[in-house]
């Protein structure tokens, strides 16, 4: 495949659940925001709004009031994967938010294309967190708590918006771990 710095990013981001006790610079929080802008939107909308999280007792809370609520919530099927993250989540150590020094929630304005725009500005984020040496990861079991009224409230998120994402981000522990090869994309149909 040929070889490029956007590629070497898409292919070497991953998800980080063990971060530096050292706080993101702001010069790095802008760059990852301006990026976010520039992500397509339906009707180049660009619905996208931040919260921007670094208390860490704040995080914490969230992550303790977040984490019976979706033991609540999730079914219980025998799946394994649902099986081992209510393990997880039952268990008092576990912080959702992995400790990280940074938290960033995403939403948009009420409608049928937000979350996709909102998806697509939190990738931008991602992708340009690695560009500077700053691990990330999408935390999908906060956004349900984010959207209680009382804590989007809290998060400065006007009622008519809704909490789309929530990333957090920091410098890896160790490093960024090498990416494993992901499965092949799989082509169903050519229509010529
Ligand atoms: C919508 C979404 C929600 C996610 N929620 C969580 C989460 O709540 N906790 C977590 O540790 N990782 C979460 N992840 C990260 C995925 O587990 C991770 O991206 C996946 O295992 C692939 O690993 P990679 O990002 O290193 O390629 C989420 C990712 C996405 C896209």
């Amino acid at each position: 495949m040929v070889s490029n710095p956007v590629l070497e990013a898409i292919k070497s981001r991953r998800a980080i659940r063990s971060y530096e006790d050292k706080p993101v610079p702001e010069s790095a929080i802008q760059t990852m925001l301006e990026a976010a802008t520039y992500a397509p939107s339906a009707i180049n909308v660009q619905p996208w709004k931040f919260t921007i999280v670094t208390n860490k007792a704040e995080m914490k809370k969230l992550s303790d009031t977040a984490k019976p609520m979706l033991v609540r919530m999730l079914p219980d099927v025998g799946d394994e994967g649902l099986a081992g993250l209510k393990k997880r989540l039952a268990d008092p150590n576990y912080n959702i938010f992995y400790n990280a020094p940074q938290l960033i929630f995403v939403s948009g304005l009420k409608s049928p294309y937000g979350i996709y725009d909102c998806s697509m500005a939190a990738q931008n984020m991602m992708l340009s967190a690695y560009t500077l040496g700053v691990g990330s990861c999408w935390i999908g079991t906060a956004v349900a708590l984010a959207n209680q009224p009382n804590v989007k409230a809290d998060l400065g998120v006007p009622e008519d918006h809704e909490v789309h994402a929530a990333i957090i981000f920091g410098y890896p522990k160790g490093g960024f771990p090498k990416a494993p090869e992901k499965r092949p994309a799989q082509v169903l149909k050519r229509i010529t």
